[in-house]
């Protein structure tokens, strides 16, 4: 007998971090295995998701909107179903639970980030019997990477060590949908990784809410760097790894950046602020000092090293004072790339209690300040590889000139060259290119291939 989902056609919108865009694969995965196939867009589906994120508020209130418009996209003709499916999972799904059916009541599947596995049945319990069909764990039995998967491209996988978060940062709410931290041993990640090695794979992303910790569920102590070497040892050209929270970065990981070849000097170290006032407030529980010490050894190891960060402007209670310090700070650090983000108030949150009448534009002036400096910085930074030449993983074509091709540079930097003469992008994506630098933008490095 075939399966309720075989042939029909799914769609699968993503909001949010990388571990909800590994999830959107495991969901591809499963449904895939099922029989139905991918389609790129909601009109041509059968099932739509919605891997949902909830980190900051604009991402919430877009995604209510969204599955409001939904119910006026007909559905295609020839569709099996006499309703499109609509499912919505990830962080959103986590938190609201029940109340995302009673506010949109076309909405047929809910499931949260605990129980990615159920979707499966949820969805043909829909089709079916149709009703709503809302399941959400309140913490995870088994982990998701036991669920086949359907990776983006086929060079380059991201395999999750640790899921969840135990730091309570005062303003984030990653810990109440994601739960606690849970690690995976240490021979399943170096099976995973060897399993996608022998399949071709040469990029492998460890991932994790905070990857420095990983170990402490399981053998009491953080065992990361045991996982990096082994990784390592699968014989995986690229490793790169994230997030790193700065108070559990240890010497032993650090000094791994000078020692393992395949581990790519590219560092992503979330900061948040530079003032130590703020840092406490937030619950990040390192100092600005220890921040900077830290960037100080991990530039003695990796001189060529790409830093990039996380900042949050406008904490309740920031004053211009504490906001001048985070602009030191990047100052003096000086990143290839910065993620600033205005604060956003999340129900439930420590940080959501605390009183603040900082005016928006106030706010607003001190971010585009810093976005400027972040700008600067970025540009001052590929000016190094000016005339370098990279090696560069091919990805595929630029989407403004289909004759370029784009790729990624060991410390991640976007790369653009023109494809050769007598190549096709097929034939290169996937395979590693030299290039030589001509051009270094803010954002991407440009230039032509070596042979
Ligand atoms: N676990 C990672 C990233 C978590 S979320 C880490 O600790 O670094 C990604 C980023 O979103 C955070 O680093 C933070 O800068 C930002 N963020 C989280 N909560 C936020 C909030 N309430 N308002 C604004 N930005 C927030
Ligand atoms: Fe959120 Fe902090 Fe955990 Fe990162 S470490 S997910 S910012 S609580
Ligand atoms: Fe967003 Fe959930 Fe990730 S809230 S940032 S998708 S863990």
């Amino acid at each position: 007998m075939t399966h309720a989902l075989n042939d029909l056609a799914y769609h699968v919108i993503v909001f949010g971090c990388q571990m909800n865009k590994h999830d959107s694969e495991r969901v591809c995965g499963m449904l895939e295995a099922l029989g139905a196939y991918q389609v790129n867009s909601i009109e041509e589906a059968d099932i739509v998701v919605f891997m949902t994120c909830c980190v900051r508020e604009a991402a919430d209130i877009r995604l209510y909107g969204q599955v409001a418009s939904l119910k006026n996209v007909p559905l295609r003709t020839g569709s099996p179903l006499r309703k499109r499916i609509v499912a919505v999972g990830g962080c959103i799904g986590q938190r609201d639970g029940q109340e995302l059916v009673e506010k949109l009541p076309h909405l047929d599947v809910v499931f949260g980030t605990h129980n990615l596995a159920s979707l499966p049945t949820l969805l043909t319990s829909a089709v079916q019997q149709g009703g709503h069909q809302v399941e959400i764990a309140q913490s995870s039995t088994a982990f998701p990477t036991d669920l086949p998967t359907q990776r983006e491209h086929s060079w380059s996988a991201w395999l999750p060590i640790t899921i969840g978060c135990n730091n309570f940062c005062s303003y984030c709410i990653v810990p109440y949908v994601r739960g606690r931290e849970k690690s995976r041993t240490l021979e399943d990640i170096a099976q995973e990784a060897q399993r996608y090695v022998n399949a071709g794979v040469s990029e492998i992303t460890l991932l994790g809410q905070n990857v420095n910790s990983y170990g402490r569920d399981l053998y009491g102590e953080p065992r990361f760097a045991q996982v990096l070497k082994a990784v390592a040892e699968t014989g995986v050209k690229r490793l790169r790894f994230a997030t790193s929270h700065p108070k559990d970065l240890s010497d032993e990981v650090i000094q791994l950046f000078g020692e393992l070849p395949s581990l790519m000097p590219a560092l992503h170290l979330p900061v948040q602020s530079g003032s130590n006032r703020i840092l406490e407030q937030m619950n990040r529980r390192y100092t600005r000092e220890h921040y900077l010490e830290l960037i100080r050894k991990v530039r003695a190891v990796r001189p060529d090293i790409a830093l990039s960060t996380d900042i949050i402007v406008g904490f309740p209670g920031e004053t211009e004072e504490d906001f001048q310090q985070t602009y030191d700070l990047v100052k003096e650090v000086g990143y290839s790339q910065v993620f600033t983000f205005i604060y956003s108030k999340r129900e439930g949150t420590p940080a959501a209690k605390i009183e603040d009448d900082t005016p928006r534009s106030v706010i607003q002036e001190r971010f585009d300040r810093l976005v400027d400096l972040v700008q600067a910085q970025a540009y001052e930074q590929n000016q190094k590889d000016q005339d370098a030449v990279v090696e560069v993983l091919v990805e595929g074509v630029s989407k403004r000139n289909e004759n370029l091709l784009v790729g990624k540079s060991p410390k991640n930097q976007t790369v653009h060259a023109p494809i050769p003469d007598g190549c096709s992008i097929e034939e290169l994506m996937g395979t590693y290119v030299k290039v030589k630098v001509q051009e270094a933008r803010t954002w991407y490095l440009s230039g032509t291939l070596l042979d």
